[in-house]
Order: structure tokens, then sequence, then C-alpha cells
């Protein structure tokens, strides 16, 4: 089967890079992203240094691409009608109401996906879960399908996306794999392969591995459990370096050249932030003990709990560095969004270690080379548990040395721009601190 003609449902941080990317490398096929936010849609035709998405490297592929074979639309009916093969890309944030609440995936935007394909097709459809969703959820969207569908055929794939933001051309130009899952049935192999033959055009055939769906959606949140595990394992360690005098970066060295473990995913930190790991592992633990495995359950559930622990310790090391407590003192937050080169601040631990301090008094001065002004305040108005915080926060344009005359800078992202600040040591100079990740441990 070959695919001329794909739609991708959901132009976020997943949907807009993987489908710009997928067109670069395939001119020959017609790609178009759709959204359900006009504004984004328009903002991805927009000018390329406005795109909704930073990533390096992006706009590059966006310009290369657009306009040729790659489209942005808010036709979502027309897009789906024309495609052959549908991603769906949209988000799968965790539950904040009704049963798993604070656990569980929230399929309502990946249910809704699936009810506008059944409405609007008038022919057979490979239908591929891009988005991260917990293990058989490809039987619900089945359902949903087959329920409005007319006879129309549909063969669901599950196709995982690995990115990392920041490196996510990186990562997808050269991903460490690819993984399709589909029914073993003829026409589920037959329309994995239709996938696998889009992949061929840039990733070698042994980084391609295929599997059934169930493996497949559930290789996605445990691949993310073990990355944040590995995270909340040296972050714990940090801790226990700080009662014994041990150094957390030598022991991170230590522990990562034995080649069965690796260097990486071991550097302490004030936490881990994102849109996914929290959200994967709540999912995690909520179907583990949909099935009865308690055990498991709490198991992955520590992961989060230490991350927690990590991000308040953090803060608290602050305040008590400043004898317990804020009043009266500034201080500058380098860095919002949740790791360096992306403009995303969801689950930033930057938004809970400042509410922190803020809440222990102190005037709070913020910047953040890429996530936007509106998108910190909308983040503090939203995450922060103390609502009237608007005063004594101000947003900075841009970090002049007299913002750093505060009485304490701390480093939470660690943008490039950042590190020519001599961020190893605690005392700068005279009256101006810089406390950093690095002084955890
Ligand atoms: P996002 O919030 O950036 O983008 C999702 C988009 O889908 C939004 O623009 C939203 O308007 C749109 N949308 C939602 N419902 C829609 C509908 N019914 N019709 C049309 N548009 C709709 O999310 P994201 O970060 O791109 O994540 C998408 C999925 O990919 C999630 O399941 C996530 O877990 C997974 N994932 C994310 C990353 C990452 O780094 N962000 C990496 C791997 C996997
Ligand atoms: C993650 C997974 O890496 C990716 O494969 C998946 O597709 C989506 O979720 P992402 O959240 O974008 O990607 O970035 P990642 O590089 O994993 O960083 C997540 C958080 O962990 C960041 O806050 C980062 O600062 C932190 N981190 C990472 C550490 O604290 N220590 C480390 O050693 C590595």
């Amino acid at each position: 089967m070959k695919i001329k003609n794909i739609c991708c449902i959901g132009a976020g941080y997943v949907g807009g890079p993987t489908m710009a990317v997928i067109a670069l490398k395939c001119p020959n096929i017609k790609v178009t992203v759709v959204d359900a936010n006009t504004e984004k849609i328009k903002a991805w035709n927009g000018p390329l240094v406005n795109l909704p998405v930073y990533e390096p490297g992006l706009a590059d592929v966006v310009g290369k691409a657009r306009g040729k074979n790659l489209f942005f639309s808010d036709d979502i009916k027309g897009a789906i009608e024309q495609a052959e093969m549908i991603f769906m890309a949209v988000n799968t944030p965790t539950k904040t109401s009704g049963e798993g609440a604070g656990m569980a995936a929230d399929l309502t935007y990946i249910e809704s996906c699936a009810k506008d394909i059944a409405k609007y097709a008038k022919s057979d459809k490979i239908v591929i879960e891009k988005s991260t969703l917990p293990v058989r959820t490809a039987e619900k969207i089945k359902d949903i399908l087959e329920e409005n569908s007319n006879g129309i055929k549909f063969e669901i794939l599950s196709n995982p996306e690995f990115l990392a933001e920041g490196t996510a051309i990186k990562d997808l130009f050269k991903s460490d794999r690819v993984l399709i899952g589909g029914d073993m049935t003829s026409s589920g192999q037959l329309a994995v392969q239709a996938l696998v033959d889009i992949y061929r055009n840039w990733i070698p055939k042994e980084k391609i591995i295929t599997t059934n769906v169930w493996s497949s959606e559930l290789s996605k949140l445990a691949s993310n459990a073990m990355l944040a595990q590995r995270i909340s394992s040296i972050n714990s360690l940090s801790a226990l370096c700080e009662k014994t005098g041990a150094d957390i970066g030598e022991l991170s060295k230590a522990i990562g050249m034995d080649h069965r473990i690796g260097p990486h995913f071991l550097n302490a930190s004030v936490g881990f932030g994102g849109s996914c790991f929290k959200k994967d592992i709540l999912n995690l633990v909520y179907l583990c003990k949909f099935y009865g495995l308690i055990e498991v359950a709490e198991y992955w559930h520590q992961v989060v709990k230490i991350n927690d622990y990590q991000k308040n310790r953090f803060a608290q090391k602050i305040i008590e560095y400043c004898g317990g407590r804020l009043k009266g003192k500034k201080i500058t937050v380098l860095g919002w969004a949740f790791k360096a080169n992306t403009n995303d601040s969801r689950e930033s631990p930057a938004i809970n270690v400042t509410e922190m301090l803020y809440n222990a008094g102190a005037d709070i001065e913020i910047y953040d080379p890429m996530v936007e002004k509106k998108t910190i305040y909308s983040d503090i108005k939203l995450y922060w548990r103390s609502k009237k915080a608007s005063e004594n926060i101000t947003i900075l344009d841009e970090v002049k040395p007299e913002d750093l005359k505060n009485d304490i800078t701390v480093i939470i992202t660690e943008w490039d721009e950042f590190k020519g600040l001599d961020y190893s040591k605690t005392k700068l100079f005279d009256g101006r601190y810089i406390i950093s990740n690095e002084m955890i441990g």
C-alpha cells in the first residue's frame, strides 16, 4: 500500500515537529497537520521565528517543507477525508475529575479524534496512535470507529513518539528506534508495512521494531517510567550525599561508567519536569492498581513522590540558607522552561520552587529566554496555590548584570546563556549568591 496523503490531528509539541520531519523526508507524501486551536494553526502558518513550538532546527525543517508538501490547517473534516493514514497526536493529560482523577489518562481528546475520523471518513483508513496512551486503548478507539463507521475499514496502529523536547529534530532525524504495533492479521500487517515504508525513507531498517499493539502501547509508558526512575534514584542519593559529605557528581560519574548502567539520565537535579514523566508514571500506577498489582503500583509511585520531595528540598534549602526567612529578599529566578531549548513550561520545577520562595516572603524576578511572559503569568495563576500572587513578581525581558545584584539568583533551567555565570559556586561575590541545581548534594 503506497501512502500519498497523511493527516495528523494535533499540532502540538509532537504533531508539529514529527509531521514536519515526515514531510521533509518524504517529499512525495502530502502531510496536513490539523488542530482544533485555530490560533495555533495561524502561528504554524506565520513567521518561522514565531512558530508555536520552539525547538532547535524546527524552523528550518518547516521552512523547507511548508507550502510544498506540508500544510497546517483547521479544516479537520477535509484533511480526514483526503488522508489514507491519520496520526492522532492530541494531548492525553491526567484526568482531573471522575474515576481515576489525579492518576488515569484523560482520553477525552483521543476519543473526540476517533469520533471525528468515524464521522468524516469516506474510505478505509490507517489510524495511528501517536499520543501516549494506556495499554489497550486501541480497543476503545476501534469500538468508537466501528460504531460510527458505515462499513468503512480501519486499521489501528500504535506508533508512540520517543522524542525529547529541546532535541526533537535531532531525535526525529536519528531515532534510537521507531516502534510500530499492529494487529497480527494480514490487513494489520499490511498497515504496519505501510508505516514502516514511510520511516524507511530515513530510518535504518534495524532501528524499526514491529510488535503487537499492546506491547507497543505499554513500551512507551515503561520507557518514560524507566528514564524518570533513574532521575529519582540519583536525586534520592543526592540527599544522602549532603548528609555524608559525598559528592553527587562524583557518584553519577562512578555509577555511569559501568557499561551495564551507562551515563545518561543520572544528573542530579531540582527534579524532573515536562508534560510526560509525571503523567505517564501516574497512568502506569493507575493501570497497575486496576489490574490489582498493588506492590508494582507503589514501586512506580515512589518515583513521583521522590520528585516532589526533591523540588521541595531544593526550595527549602534556599530558604534555610537565608536563615529561614525571605522577607525583604529579592530573588532572581533564571529559567522557567522545564529544560533548556524548549519554550514548554509544563510541570516545570520552576513553578513549584518559585512558589515556595514567594510564599516565604521573597520578591521575585523571573527570566526565561523562550517562555512567553503570558505563559509564565498563566502558570502562576493556574498552578500556585497562593492565588493572590502577582504583587512583587516581575518578569524580565532580558537579564542584565544589574539584575543579578539581587540577594539570590536561582538557576532552574540550564540554558546555555546562563552558563557564563559561575554557578558551580554558591557564593559568586559579595552579597550575590547563585544557587543552582549543582548545589544539591
Ligand atoms: P500538545 O498539548 O502540545 O498538543 C496537542 C494538540 O492537540 C493541541 O494543540 C490541541 O489543541 C490539539 N487537540 C486536542 N484535541 C483535539 C481534537 N479533538 N481535534 C483537533 N485537535 C485537538 O501535546 P503534545 O506535547 O504534543 O503531546 C501529544 C501527545 O504526545 C501526548 O499523548 C503526549 O503524552 C505524547 N508525547 C509528548 C511528547 C512531548 O515531548 N511533548 C513526547 C512523546 C509523546
Ligand atoms: C521525555 C523522554 O525523554 C522522551 O523520550 C519522551 O518521548 C517524552 O518525555 P522530555 O520530557 O521532553 O522527554 O525531556 P527529558 O530530556 O526526558 O527531560 C525531562 C526532565 O528530566 C527535565 O526536567 C530534565 O531537566 C530532567 N532530567 C533529565 C534530570 O533531572 N536529570 C537527567 O539526568 C536528565
